[in-house]
C-alpha cells in the first residue's frame, strides 16, 4: 500500500457565489522512503497541494488516503497521530520560529508533548542529537541562541529538527531554499538527502526552479504544474532529458538559459506563445495551456481537456499530442 495516494484532488477557494477552483483533479501517489519534487511558475497552485497534503487545509473534491484512510474522516486520536506524522517546512523561515524562544525549547517542547519526555538530560540528549542531524555543530552553540542570532540558513535547520522531533514519514518542503543565500541552498539540500537516507521519510519537494529540482530529485520522480494541474510527471532524468509536455519543454528551454546548470540536450529551444498568462478566473477550456502553446491544435486543443495518460516509458502526460501513444 503506498503512503499517500490521491484521486482526483480538487481545491476551491472563495465564496458560495464566487468561487475559484485551484487544483483540477489531480492524482498522486507517494511511496514511503520516496522523494517527488513538485515544478511550477508562481500561483500555479504548489503551496495550496502541499497543504492538503500536510493536512493544514481541507479539500473540496476528490480523495487522499494515507496508509490506505481517508483523511478527510480521520477523527480525534487518529487524526492527531496522522497530523503529527506530516510535517510541512514552509518559505519563510523568519516568521516559522517564535522569536522569543530558545532554540533548545523550540525542539524540547514537542518532545515534551508529542514523547511524554520530562528529564532535562534526557531532553538535552535528543535534542543535541537532532541539532547536529540537521548540521548545527558544535550543538552547544545553538542550544540557547534566540533566532534573531540565526541566519536564514541556520532557522530552516531548527525547523527541520523541531520536525524530526516527531518522526515524520512524510514532510512537504515548500520553497524551503528560496529565502537563502545560493551559497548555502545546497548545502541545506544535502542535509535534507541525508536525512532521508537515516530516517527513511518521503518528500514532497515545492519549487518554481526546474534546475534546483532536478538537484533535490534526481533518481526520483518529478512532476510539473500548470495552472492546478498536473501536466507531466515521471521519472526526473526522463523528464529533463526528453521532456514530452510543450510546459515542460517551454520551462526546460528557460531553466537552461537562466542558470546553466541543465545541460544543454539536442532539443531545441520551446517558446510559449507570449500572450497573457490565464488566471484561475478565467481558466481557458480544453487544454489549460491552449492559448500559449506553440503546438495548439484549433479544433481539438481547445475543446477538449486532456486526461493524464500514462505514456509506454512509464511517465504520465497531460497532452492531446499524445493521444494514441499511451502503454
Ligand atoms: N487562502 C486562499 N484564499 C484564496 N485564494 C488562495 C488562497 N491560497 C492560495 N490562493 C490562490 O491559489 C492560487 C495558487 O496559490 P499557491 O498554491 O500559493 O501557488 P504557488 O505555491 O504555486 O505559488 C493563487 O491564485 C492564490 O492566489
Ligand atoms: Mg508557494
Amino acid at each position: 500500500m503506498p503512503l499517500i495516494e490521491l484521486k482526483g484532488i480538487e481545491k476551491e477557494f472563495g465564496s458560495a457565489r464566487n468561487r475559484t477552483k485551484v487544483l483540477r483533479s489531480v492524482d498522486l501517489t507517494i511511496d514511503r522512503g520516496q522523494t517527488i519534487c513538485v515544478v511550477g511558475e508562481s500561483g500555479c497552485g504548489k503551496t495550496t497541494l502541499g497543504k492538503i497534503l500536510a493536512g493544514l487545509s481541507t479539500y473540496s473534491g476528490g480523495s487522499y488516503l494515507f496508509e490506505g484512510k481517508e483523511v478527510s474522516q480521520l477523527r480525534g486520536a487518529d487524526w492527531n497521530r496522522f497530523r503529527t506524522r506530516v510535517q510541512m517546512i514552509h518559505q519563510n523561515p523568519y516568521e516559522s520560529l517564535n522569536p522569543s524562544m530558545m532554540v533548545f525549547d523550540m525542539i524540547a517542547n514537542p518532545l515534551r508533548r508529542h514523547k511524554g519526555m520530562r528529564k532535562t538530560g534526557e531532553l538535552y540528549a535528543e535534542v543535541s542529537r537532532l541539532l547536529e542531524l540537521v548540521g548545527l555543530v558544535p550543538v552547544d552553540d545553538f542550544m540557547d541562541k534566540y533566532p534573531a542570532f540565526l541566519s536564514g540558513g541556520q532557522r530552516q535547520r531548527v525547523s527541520i529538527a523541531r520536525i524530526l522531533a516527531l518522526d515524520p514519514d512524510f514532510i512537504v518542503v515548500d520553497e524551503a531554499t528560496s529565502m537563502i543565500d545560493t551559497s548555502l541552498r545546497i548545502s541545506l539540500l544535502s542535509t535534507l538527502k541525508d536525512i532521508q537516507d537515516r530516517l527513511g521519510c518521503a518528500y514532497f519537494f515545492i519549487t518554481h526552479d526546474l534546475a534546483l529540482g532536478k538537484y533535490f530529485a534526481a533518481g526520483k520522480k518529478m512532476m510539473i504544474m500548470y495552472l492546478g494541474q498536473v501536466v507531466e510527471e515521471g521519472d526526473t532524468s526522463l523528464l529533463v532529458s526528453s521532456p514530452r509536455h510543450p510546459y515542460t519543454k517551454a520551462i526546460l528551454t528557460a531553466a537552461r538559459g537562466n542558470t546553466g546548470i541543465l545541460e544543454q540536450t539536442a532539443e531545441e529551444r520551446y517558446e510559449l506563445l507570449g500572450v497573457d498568462i490565464p488566471s484561475f478566473a478565467n481558466i481557458p477550456s480544453g487544454c489549460p495551456l491552449h492559448p500559449r502553446c506553440p503546438q495548439c491544435r484549433k479544433g481539438l486543443c481547445d475543446v477538449e481537456h486532456p486526461g493524464l495518460v500514462r505514456l509506454k516509458d512509464g511517465r504520465r502526460v497531460s497532452c492531446l499530442l499524445y493521444n494514441g501513444e499511451e502503454e
